[in-house]
């Protein structure tokens, strides 16, 4: 079986981080969220992968995926010049997939386990395909499913209005090569795109067979800044293990599940896990709380933050109380002055602020 996985797109909702870097490479917990999809994929016994590029960040993924999991995956990189949507991507694809059976996997979607039972059911029962559902509290932003009571896919609609149940669709598909067929036969929907979900649709109407699973772990769709950090926190809280291989003086206390990396530098501070300090940082007379993600290179000096998320090579210099925050990579922050409060930030790349 192949794989195919989507990680072209604009990133919209993530503006400014996606100005200049690919939504599927933010970091979560310091890794980027498409070295998450791979790994689940690899662990599907899957190596075979082909990955959907777009013209303006199509060199990064592919550089963040070769020099990570070259030699472990076979990646075929092909360009979409166009965000036409996902089922226009899977078309584009087509001369990869050829016609046989592949698992379709969203680059910016981080889900707990769930890949090999989509794969199985489209192998044990033989449906055209097998998709994957989670029950959320508003299922309006996502792709939603109506299943009858054996669990059979009776109905899909992409981002309905008012939703016909609470089962969202997740970002991983396993399909027969009858989805070609169906892709075929559809119509851009309003938003000017080939939707997947009106493809599964259509095999609906065409008679086929759609199979339903419920992801029991848990899913991120880390489509905005509030996302990621939740991703981040959660991905923190579930992984993160004891590391220190920087430099710690004495007067610095380190507490539960923390990391720091090669050449890091911590001074007269306290850092609370979960939280991960990536390699090369300076931080001093600061405190890094729980749930919060440190990228390699950044400088830090009398701060304290948590529950953010910060990029590599940031300075922050005396900016106080941070949290909730996304900070976009060699970001310059610094205070001149002025009263001490908490502050909230969603700041792209190369940015520079003075408080
Ligand atoms: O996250 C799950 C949801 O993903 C599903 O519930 C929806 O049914 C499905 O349509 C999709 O909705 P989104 O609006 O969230 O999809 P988005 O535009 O964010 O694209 C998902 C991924 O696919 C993202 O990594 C970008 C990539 N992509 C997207 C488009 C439109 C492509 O590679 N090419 C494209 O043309």
């Amino acid at each position: 079986m192949k794989a195919l996985i989507l990680a072209g797109g604009k990133g919209t909702r993530l503006r400014p981080l996606t100005y200049t870097m690919a939504k599927q490479l933010i970091p979560v917990a310091n890794r980027p969220i498409l070295h998450y999809v791979v790994r689940e994929i690899l662990d599907a016994g899957i190596t075979d992968i082909g990955v959907i590029i777009s013209p303006e960040t199509g060199e990064s993924v592919k550089a963040a995926l070769n020099t990570v999991f070259g030699g472990r995956a076979d990646f075929t990189f092909i360009l979409q010049e166009e965000p036409a949507g996902l089922a226009h991507a899977v078309k584009t694809a087509r001369p990869f997939l050829k016609d046989e059976p592949f698992l379709m996997f969203l680059g910016d979607n981080l889900i707990q386990g769930g890949v090999r039972q989509v794969v199985a059911a489209l192998a044990g029962g033989s449906p055209a395909a097998a998709i994957l559902l989670k029950e959320v509290a508003d299922p309006r932003p996502f792709g939603v499913a109506v299943l009858d009571e054996q669990g059979q896919v009776l109905r899909l609609v992409e981002k309905p209005k008012e939703p016909p149940s609470s089962l969202a669709l997740v970002g991983v598909y396993a399909f027969s090569p009858a989805v070609h067929g169906a892709i075929d036969r559809i119509k851009p929907s309003w938003r000017g795109e080939l939707e997947i979900t009106d493809a599964i649709q259509e095999l609906l109407h065409l008679g086929h067979r759609v199979d339903a699973r419920i992801l029991e772990g848990w899913w991120l769709d880390t489509g905005k800044k509030d996302d990621i950090i939740e991703a981040n926190r959660i991905v923190l809280d579930e992984y993160t293990e004891r590391r220190v291989e920087g430099e710690i003086d004495a007067e610095t206390a380190i507490s539960g599940r923390v990391t720091v990396g090669r050449g890091s530098r911590i001074i007269r501070s306290t850092v609370r896990g979960p939280a991960a300090i990536g390699s090369g940082c300076l931080i001093e007379d600061s405190f890094v709380g729980p749930f919060t993600a440190i990228g390699g290179g950044v400088v830090m000096r009398a701060v304290s933050i948590e529950h953010s998320v910060v990029l590599e090579g940031c300075f922050l210099d005396g900016v106080g109380h941070v949290e909730d925050s996304l900070i976009g990579a060699k970001a310059r922050v610094k205070r001149s002055g002025g009263t001490r409060r908490t502050l909230r930030f969603f700041i792209g790349d190369d940015c520079e602020i003075t408080i």
